[in-house]
């Protein structure tokens, strides 16, 4: 008999190192166990299984097919659902507003641009957000703007946007909201219908803690069905993907059927976990544990207090000439730490996540091991 920690490990999966990144993440033991199946695409299991997920995500969102929302699952990594939404949903006489303050938000704009949908811009810093007030602005200045985008947790910086105030007035404005909740959904409450959200895109192995494999897009039915004909792309073709699985319940091409079972379980330890408030309690707890942790040792938090999430926490380096990234990581990589390297464009930095199958007392450990790195590398503490 295997033997299972009380946080769902065995020996066997302890000995993978614990992944302190955006994704992918770590995940539990009966996670990954659910996968030990091979299910035919047109098996009523199957099929079964797929329509209550899209349901159960509904759930999630807060909304469900009779108040008017969707969810349609999409085969590839979070990015490829962001796309399918992009280039579905915006008419060719449409304007994208796209709100930038870091890579994925930027990631964004290069994708409106390869599909040649007029974009403005409204940039501000990475440690910054976007105001109601330069929203406003940029759509009273231009009434061709059609579609505004932003993401909610910019994983570039841990950062949090403020989807519900900028959503009522771009709701306001009679303009649609997509939203880029890929690090969000599932831990960090958001009220569709209110924040006047007309796309969510989200992933299986973020917040749900499912494997990766596909991507999920939760539309309010109206505005998505009056795009229909928009699709820039064939396999990225929202309608299309969303009439397969509403039609036959099946997917167009070769569905994820191992990361659907995985993300079946994962919906069952959401609810064990009491749902998205249980789970951003963790998250909670895990982010305060590493922050209070990082502090004694001399970190601080790029991002303000304000402002910052509880899903990954960006590290300015210190200003130590003995701290390289690459020591720094691979020492704590040997201890079984995976920490992420920075993304922002002005500062070298390091992030750390604490979502996915971790705990506070994971978080301790992260920490520990930072103290005893640093020590090793001959840099003085606090740093
Ligand atoms: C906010 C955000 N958007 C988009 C992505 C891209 O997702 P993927 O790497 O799964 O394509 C990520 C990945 O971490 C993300 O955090």
């Amino acid at each position: 008999m295997e033997t299972i920690d009380s946080q769902g490990r065995t020996a066997a999966t302890q000995t993978d190192k614990l992944l302190f990144t955006p994704g992918p993440l770590t995940t539990s033991r009966t996670v990954k166990e659910a996968m030990l199946r091979d299910l035919g695409s047109r098996d009523e299991d199957f099929v079964a299984t797929v329509r209550s997920i899209r349901n159960r995500l509904l759930a999630i969102a807060g909304v469900s097919q009779t108040s008017g929302y969707e969810a349609v699952l999409m085969q590839g990594s979070g990015t490829f659902a962001v796309e399918s939404v992009l280039s579905s949903v915006i008419p060719t006489e449409g304007r994208l507003l796209a709100l930038v303050n870091g890579a994925y938000g930027a990631r964004i704009v290069a994708m409106a641009k390869r599909h040649r949908i007029p974009v403005t811009v409204i940039e501000c810093p990475e440690n910054e957000i976007p105001t109601v007030a330069q929203v406003v602005a940029a759509l009273s200045a231009d009434p061709a703007l059609s579609h505004v985008v932003m993401v909610h947790s910019e994983t570039t910086s841990g950062i949090f946007n403020p989807v519900a105030e900028i959503g009522k007035a771009v709701r306001d404005r009679g303009r649609s909201l997509i939203v880029d909740a890929m690090s969000s959904f599932g831990a960090v409450p958001l009220d569709l219908p209110t924040a006047g959200v007309d796309y969510l895109v989200t992933s299986a192995n973020k917040c749900i803690e499912g494997v990766p494999g596909f991507g999920i897009i939760v539309a309010r039915r109206e505005p998505f069905l009056a795009s229909e004909g928009s699709a820039r792309t064939l396999s990225l073709d929202l309608h299309a993907q969303w009439r397969g699985l509403e039609g036959n319940g099946q997917f167009r091409f070769t569905p994820p059927t191992h990361a659907l079972l995985a993300f079946k379980q994962a919906l069952d330890e959401l609810d064990a976990e009491g749902g998205p408030d249980g789970r951003a309690k963790r998250y909670r707890n895990n982010h305060a544990t590493l922050v209070q942790g990082m502090r004694s040792l001399g970190f601080e938090p790029y991002v303000p207090e304000a402002h910052q999430g509880y899903i990954i926490t960006t590290f300015p380096f210190p200003k130590n000439p003995r701290f390289t990234l690459e020591e720094f990581y691979q020492r704590l990589s040997n201890r079984g730490m995976v920490i992420y390297p920075g993304k922002l464009t002005q500062m070298n930095c390091f992030r750390m996540g604490n979502i996915g199958r971790l705990y506070p007392k994971d978080l301790q450990a992260l920490v520990e091991g930072v103290r005893i790195t640093l020590t090793e590398m001959g840099i003085q503490i606090p740093v």
